[in-house]
This record gives C-alpha cells, sequence and structure tokens, in this order.
C-alpha cells in the first residue's frame, strides 16, 4: 500500500539495459534497472534489480499499462546533445568544403543565409533539420539561426511541434566591413534590441511553458561584429543571464583577425566585453592558449568542440586531451555545414580519430617522435560523455545523463534491426559492447527518442 502511494507518482517506468556517464571517466552499465519518469517528465527514480521494491513496482507498471520494456538486442543511451548547429546552412551540406573559411562564409553560407527572411523556406528546411536529427539521437540542439527574427522564432515554434529540446539564437552580425549589404543587421543599436525582443518571443511561444526552448544571445563572431555590438550583447548578457554562444579561434585567419583588431585572443576579447559566462558556448577554440583556458575555466564557460568541421576550416586539431585534462566543460557539435554529417555519433568518432591524429602526427616525412604531441588521445568512453553529460553541463541543465533529477531525454539503439551494422555476441562484455555502439550505430538502429519523458520518435 505505502508503495504504491510512492508509485502513483510514477507516469512511465522504463526497464532497460542502459549506459550512462557521471563524469569523462566514470561509465555505467545499468542492466535490467527500473527507470521512473515523473509527470514533468525528469527521472524521479531509478531501480536496480536487487533493491527490495524492484519487484513490486514492476508488476505495479505492469498492472497500470506503464511499463516500457527493451528487448534484449536493444540498448538506452542518453539522447545526445549537438552544441553546434548552423539551422540556415542545411541545404548546403556536403558543398564547397574545399573553400578556405571566409571564402565559404561568402560565397555560399551568407547568401543562404539571406534566404530566411523568407518564411516559407525556413519552414521547409527546419522542419527537415530539425526531425532529421532527432532521428540521428539529438535530442537537444544549440542553433545559430539567421539575423532574421520571425524565422529564429519559427524554429523554436518548429522544435516544439516535433518535440525537440532546443537553445536558439538569433544571429547578430552588422560590420559592413565584413558582412555584405543583403544580410547584415541594419546597426548594432536594431541587433541589440532584436536580440532583446527575441528573447521575450521566446520566453513568451505558446507551448514553451517549461523552457524546453531557451533563448541564446548570438555574436556570430569578433569579425563579423562591432565593437558597439558586442559590448551592448555582453551587457544584455549580464542583464538577462541567457545562454551566449559564439565562434572563438577557429582559425588562423580568424584568430589572427581579433590579434590584430583587439591585440589580444578571441577568449580575452569575448570576456571583457562580459561574454564569457557560466553559460557560455564557445564553438571551436582550436587555437586557444593556457591563459585563455585559465579565463574559460575562471567563468565554468564551456567548449562546443567540432572535430569534422575543424578538417575542413580549422588548420589545426582542437587540443581536447588538455581541455580534459584541465576539466574545461566540452561536448561535441556537428558544425553543420562547415560539418557534413548530422550524427553526434559521428561526431564522437571524429572526436576520437582527431585525437589520433593530434597524438601521432600525420607527415610521414617526419620522425615518429617529431610528428606529433603524444599524450593527446582520448578514448571512446570520453567521446560518449561529450556527447551527453558533457554537454549537459556545458549549458549547465540537468540533461545527458539517465540519473535521478534529470530530465528523461533518451534513444533507443536497436542493434538487431533489418540493416544493422552492429553485431554483438555473446563474448562481448559491456565494454565491448558501448563501443560498438558509439563506432558502428547508424540512424537505423535508433528507434526509439524520448524528450522530456515525452515519447517523440
Ligand atoms: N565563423 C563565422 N561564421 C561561421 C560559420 O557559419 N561556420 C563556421 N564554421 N565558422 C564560422
Ligand atoms: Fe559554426
Amino acid at each position: 500500500m505505502v508503495q504504491n502511494i510512492i508509485f502513483r507518482d510514477y507516469e512511465k517506468v522504463i526497464k532497460a539495459k542502459a549506459f550512462t556517464s557521471s563524469s569523462a571517466d566514470e561509465l555505467h552499465f545499468i542492466e535490467h534497472s527500473l527507470i521512473c519518469i515523473d509527470k514533468l517528465g525528469f527521472i524521479a527514480k531509478i531501480y536496480h534489480s536487487n533493491e527490495e521494491d524492484y519487484l513490486p513496482l514492476l508488476s505495479w507498471a505492469k498492472n497500470n499499462n506503464i511499463l516500457h520494456e527493451l528487448k534484449s538486442d536493444q540498448y538506452l543511451l542518453p539522447g545526445f546533445i549537438d552544441l553546434h548547429v548552423h539551422a540556415p546552412q542545411w541545404p548546403n551540406l556536403g558543398k564547397a568544403l574545399d573553400l578556405p573559411l571566409d571564402q565559404w562564409l561568402q560565397e555560399y553560407t551568407f547568401p543562404l543565409e539571406a534566404r530566411y527572411s523568407d518564411l516559407e523556406f525556413t519552414r521547409k528546411t527546419y522542419q527537415h533539420l530539425v526531425q532529421t536529427l532527432l532521428e540521428n539521437g539529438t535530442t537537444t540542439a544549440v542553433y545559430f539561426a539567421t539575423i532574421h527574427r520571425e524565422s529564429s522564432v519559427e524554429l523554436g515554434r518548429i522544435c516544439l511541434s516535433l518535440g525537440q529540446r532546443a537553445l536558439i539564437g538569433k544571429v547578430a552580425m552588422d560590420d559592413p566591413n565584413s558582412c555584405p549589404d543583403y544580410y547584415r543587421d541594419k546597426s548594432a543599436k536594431s541587433a541589440i534590441e532584436e536580440t532583446h525582443l527575441f528573447i521575450e518571443d521566446i520566453k513568451k511561444l505558446s507551448g514553451n511553458e517549461n523552457n524546453q526552448i531557451l533563448p541564446v544571445i548570438t555574436p556570430r563572431f569578433i569579425p563579423s561584429c562591432t565593437t558597439e555590438l558586442l559590448k551592448g550583447l555582453g551587457e544584455l548578457a549580464q542583464e538577462t543571464h541567457c545562454h551566449v554562444q559564439t565562434h572563438c579561434s577557429e582559425s588562423d585567419w580568424e584568430h589572427n583577425y581579433v590579434l590584430e583588431r583587439y591585440g589580444v585572443t578571441d577568449a580575452q576579447a569575448l570576456n571583457n566585453f562580459g561574454l564569457m559566462t557560466r553559460k557560455t558556448i564557445l564553438a571551436h577554440s582550436n587555437l586557444i592558449s593556457d591563459d585563455d583556458i585559465n579565463i574559460i575555466k575562471s567563468k565554468s564557460a564551456g567548449i562546443a568542440h567540432c572535430p569534422l568541421s575543424n578538417f575542413y576550416f580549422a588548420n589545426c586539431v582542437f587540443p581536447l586531451r588538455k581541455a580534459l585534462n584541465r576539466h574545461v566543460h566540452v561536448g561535441l557539435g556537428s558544425d553543420i555545414a562547415a560539418g557534413h554529417s548530422p550524427s553526434i555519433f559521428d561526431a564522437c568518432r571524429h572526436s576520437i580519430t582527431a585525437s589520433k591524429a593530434l597524438n601521432d602526427g600525420v607527415n610521414s616525412q617526419l620522425s615518429a617522435e617529431q610528428r606529433g604531441c603524444s599524450g593527446s588521445e582520448i578514448t571512446f568512453k570520453e567521446a560518449f560523455w561529450l556527447a551527453t553529460g558533457g554537454g549537459g553541463e556545458v549549458l549547465d541543465l540537468p540533461i545527458g545523463q539517465l540519473r535521478e533529477g534529470y530530465l528523461f531525454d533518451a534513444m533507443v539503439i536497436d542493434t538487431n534491426v533489418t540493416s544493422s551494422d552492429i553485431l554483438i555476441r555473446e563474448e562481448d562484455s559491456s565494454h565491448d559492447i558501448l563501443q560498438k555502439l558509439i563506432y558502428n550505430t547508424q540512424r537505423i538502429n535508433i528507434t526509439d527518442i524520448w524528450v522530456g519523458g515525452k515519447k517523440v520518435y
């Protein structure tokens, strides 16, 4: 009787074999556990099979028709978090990646982003993008939209209607020296005002009472913003306590541009403008110095590591091992469309590959000792953390872990679907199984998705 009163708070009970991490080096395999989800979509309690209440709860959940039991070939993972997506660039996926960053922006990216003044074009592309990301296991995405407020708010509506958790920024870019006439905020003043209004619009969105969609203050990157705009957005960040996102020390060209303009690095300049906060997401940060790391750490800001796009536009590899060793908050980003994959499983794989390339070096004409930066490798377990709990930590939100008090954002990997690339064998340990899931999961293996306890796929 007492038990039934406690159980009554549960809306749903999931019986699953599951993987979750509580830090970069603490991985948990939970077998046959009962994950109890409350009315608000949070994990209220996880019962393990040796607990006294386990069997009574199991029969209570069955009798009340709220048990979802995974099959023996299925595994539950926390939903993945993509910390850096340019939503409007979706139609350019896989295009023009042979150009340098500045030329790619001017010739391909800005002309496409300018088209989002059209709401019909917006709806068509954003719906396709959000559905694709969800079906690839991304339950939370952090989006750069465009300079258009209406269209950026529409992205919020679409995420709500398809069920994805999202953080969205109306992009701010006003510098006539670097932004074309056809795609630029009219002035610093109007960019700040529009950002302010955008924050209000998102907070007022119908259906967003639980803040599933959050607004993000989004200066594109220092080269596209005037000092007046950076200063104003920094003040807005301090005032509103909203998230902030921008690009930081991505490539040689961009990093040197900031050094020349301000005499300091991106991280130092952003900090001076008040844009480095606990809720700041710095995309890339490939060329950061030890002093920059100290600033990022002192503000507990986070980094969105985008390993695939870095191979095309960064001229170098992000020192991920160093960031992890220094306990900097880091997660993963697809950086669509500078990265050509919508999958954070791919981002996991690329983060491991990039770390190995950095570790060993790549120039065969150099001796092994001269070739790489030894001690740079990361493991698949660390990549899994980055895709899940690491992303949640960057965002300062209770997501990315299957843990009491966290939102139930999760996916089911079915290893036994037709055309599966995953083959689990009896001799595989739980460690082997997660490794196979990270390396070999394809979109076809992802069969169920929940966001905030709600089944969305
Ligand atoms: N820097 C400024 N804008 C962009 C962008 O859209 N993509 C990338 N990768 N870098 C940028
Ligand atoms: Fe980017």
